[in-house]
């Protein structure tokens, strides 16, 4: 029987991470070091089913003031080819599926041995959490994160929660169910206003940084409306854009390089903020430093400040936590993504290319972490 982190909940904190990506050996009883991916292969293939959202198939937005951005956490036919290829390079049998109601009957027909779980879910406070949900209910294994880490973490102010009991560094924040909520004075201007559980930069632009009361109670009143949730008020964090991943399960993870956003390369008139605009109608202009030039001292406590958030939530197999820097590089977590983008061109898999990794050797490397946690 394998622990998961979530039956780890405990105000310990974790060993200390290298700078290379990996748990120093002694620092911390029962940290591993993970071997290169290409030397790692498992010999033995599996039924994987693949489990996908694919933007074709969402369903029709009937909404006139629908934002343009609604879909971009939905994935294509391409991505989810190479998702597929990559598992059947290590020799598994691929099974690809939409993740929707008919997911339970499928899955009953073809019995997968593991399932690759890709899906955000077409909407919903818990989105994510919707196709893990059913995935237990059938009895099947699957990768990523469970129904409850799915549903704490795609929203934020749960997630912050969470991370204010731990005692760690998150921006102030408060949630506006209405544009009328009284501000609390612990809030000072210029403040943030996102989406409370959206992700890909939905909802975030340069109307979203508000330097008096006029602009945030019209940014609020339009974010509850476009998005049909509340919004999330956060400290604005001046400063550097960063973003840590991992891949494994408890203290036997390993860290990618640490990204740093280059917004050197958007129109001038773009804010350095990394929202829906940048990551995909100008993800042609992206630019990153990795490994991001931290220093030793600060890429040991992002790394361990990310673990601690993979911990503390409950997710497994991956994750990658968002970070900004405030002016004296101290960093404050904006939130942990349980089911981070995988794409040839996400976050992730620039950060794992950064070390020598293929897009395929993440992929293998995910459905490996679910595989040995499951005792496979
Ligand atoms: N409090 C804040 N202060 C400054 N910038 C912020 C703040 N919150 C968010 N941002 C900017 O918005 C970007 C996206 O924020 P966040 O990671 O919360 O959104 P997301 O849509 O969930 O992202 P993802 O694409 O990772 O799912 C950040 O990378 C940062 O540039
Ligand atoms: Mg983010």
């Amino acid at each position: 029987m394998v622990t998961s982190p979530r039956q780890q909940e405990t105000k310990s904190t974790p060993a200390k991470a290298t700078t290379n990506g990996r748990y120093a050996i002694g620092e911390s009883a029962g940290c591993a070091v993970r071997a290169a991916p290409n030397v790692q292969r498992r010999a033995r293939t599996y039924r994987v089913a693949l489990l996908v959202n694919l933007a074709r198939n969402a369903p029709p937005i009937h909404r006139d003031n629908a934002p343009p951005d609604l879909l971009v956490e939905l994935d294509t036919d391409k991505n989810v080819e190479s998702y597929a290829q990559a598992l059947r390079q290590a020799g598994h049998e691929v099974l690809i599926q939409e993740g929707n109601a008919y997911l339970a009957p499928w899955l009953d027909e073809v019995r997968p041995d593991i399932c690759f779980n890709t899906c955000e879910g077409f909407g919903g406070d818990s989105r994510e959490a919707q196709v893990p949900a059913l995935l237990e209910m059938v009895g099947a294994r699957y990768t990523g994160p469970t129904p409850l880490a799915a549903a704490i973490t795609h929203d934020k102010p749960t997630t912050k929660r969470i991370l204010h009991y731990y005692g760690m560094p998150t921006p102030h924040f408060q949630v506006f169910n209405t544009p009328d909520d009284p501000l609390r004075r612990t809030l000072h201007f210029p403040l943030f206003v996102k989406p409370a559980h959206e992700g890909t930069g939905m909802g975030i632009h340069n109307e979203s940084v508000v330097h008096n009361e006029r602009q945030l109670r019209d940014r609020v009143a339009w974010t509850i409306e476009a998005y049909q949730q509340p919004a999330l008020v956060e400290t604005y964090i001046a400063g550097r854009d960063i973003t840590c991943g991992l891949v494994g399960n408890g203290y036997d993870v390993h860290f990618f390089p640490i990204t740093e956003v280059d917004f050197s390369g958007y129109p001038p008139e773009l804010l350095p903020i990394y929202g829906s605009v940048q990551k995909v109608q100008l993800d042609h202009l992206y630019r990153n430093k990795c490994p991001a030039p931290l220093g030793e001292k600060l890429t040991r406590e992002i790394r361990r400040l990310t673990h601690q958030t993979f911990l503390v939530t409950g997710c497994r197999d991956f994750a990658r936590v968002d970070f900004r820097l405030d002016e004296h590089d101290r960093p404050f977590i904006l939130e942990i993504n349980a089911l981070p983008g995988i794409t040839p061109r996400s976050d992730l898999t620039l950060m794992a290319e950064a070390e020598g990794w293929t897009h395929g050797d993440l992929v293998r490397a995910v459905l490996d972490a679910g595989l040995k946690r499951y005792g496979m």
